[in-house]
């Protein structure tokens, strides 16, 4: 079967690595609370910039935001003169609220998301109980990417791929010669992204993968979080298709489809829930605004009782 998608990412990968006027500035942000790597991606040539999963801090026991890591962002952006036109979620995170709303207030930029976020929407909705006024059609973005969308940034090519699995609404995005993976794939000593959220699969996660990683072996990975792995004391998020292909421990070569699924239904058996899940869904899945406040003013976070 030809998949048109992946053959226009990797010719458009090969392109970049042979122009270097066709690679993106990559600054990493990383968020030691969640382990969380933000990433403004820029054009040399034009200044033209994405943001790619941005983190609004998120004190639990207070209920309190803050803007510490959204302003080391602005920070980078306005020190570098960039021109932020995308302001780019891989799918919406269970880990930490994003400062897309506040940043894209400060920088400019479209919203976007992978358009299976409806089906996300709908499934928290539900749990939620959202009610009406909770739109589940993607409103709160300003696009949705389907499989296969090609984007720019400046004079960049960019590529949209969906990655189901980690979530059904996961993109990963190739820009220049550089794939930005979302939860999918870790560090090579880590593995992969859990899928037991409500409506992730392991299954699915394994095709996701194991087709990105039919991009050229040269293409370099950054990925979205790293929680360090067992003999490793420095955090790390940037990879590439040859080292996964060789050394992942959960989906290196050779490791079949049947034998990812248990490992990883296994392993999600013992996982807690993320400490920030029930406000970062809750939030995320509104295109990261806060649940409209109640007639005092106050927005609210709900907490569904045994129910996830
Ligand atoms: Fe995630």
């Amino acid at each position: 079967m030809t998949d048109n998608a992946l053959n226009q990412a990797s010719l458009q990968i090969e392109a970049a690595r042979a122009d270097a006027t066709r690679r993106p500035t990559i600054a990493a942000f990383f968020d030691e609370a969640t382990n969380t790597v933000s990433y403004v991606v820029s054009d040399p040539a034009t200044n033209k910039a994405a943001i790619i999963d941005s983190v609004l801090d998120y004190e639990a026991a207070s209920g309190r935001t803050d803007d510490r890591s959204a302003k080391l962002i602005i920070e980078y952006v306005k020190t570098n003169n960039l021109e932020v036109e995308w302001l780019l979620e891989t799918h919406a995170h269970a880990d930490h609220l994003s400062a897309a709303p506040y940043l894209q207030e400060r920088l400019g930029g479209k919203l976007a998301i992978g358009k299976d976020i409806r089906i996300v929407q709908d499934v928290f909705g539900k749990l939620f109980n959202a009610g009406t006024d909770f739109q589940r059609d993607g409103s709160q973005f300003d696009h949705l990417f389907d499989d296969g969308d090609k984007f720019a940034i400046g004079t960049l090519d960019a590529i949209a791929l969906h990655v189901p699995g980690h979530t059904p609404a996961d993109m990963a995005f190739v820009i220049g010669d550089a794939a930005f993976v979302g939860d999918t794939i870790f560090m090579p000593d880590f593995g992969t992204a859990r899928a037991d959220f409500p409506g992730g699969d392991a299954r699915r996660l394994y095709r996701s993968i194991r087709r990105l990683l039919t991009l050229p072996r040269e293409t370099r990975l950054f990925l979205c979080h790293d929680y360090k792995a067992p003999g490793r004391d420095e955090y790390a998020w940037e990879t590439t298709v040859g080292l996964q292909r060789d050394y992942n421990v959960h989906v290196r070569d050779g490791v079949s489809e049947d034998e990812f699924v248990v490992m990883r239904t296994a392993r999600d058996r013992t996982l807690t829930m993320p400490d920030l899940i029930m406000p970062s869904v809750q939030v995320n899945i509104r295109g990261g605004r806060l649940p409209e406040p109640e007639d005092n003013g106050v927005s609210y976070i709900k907490i569904p009782i045994n129910a996830v």
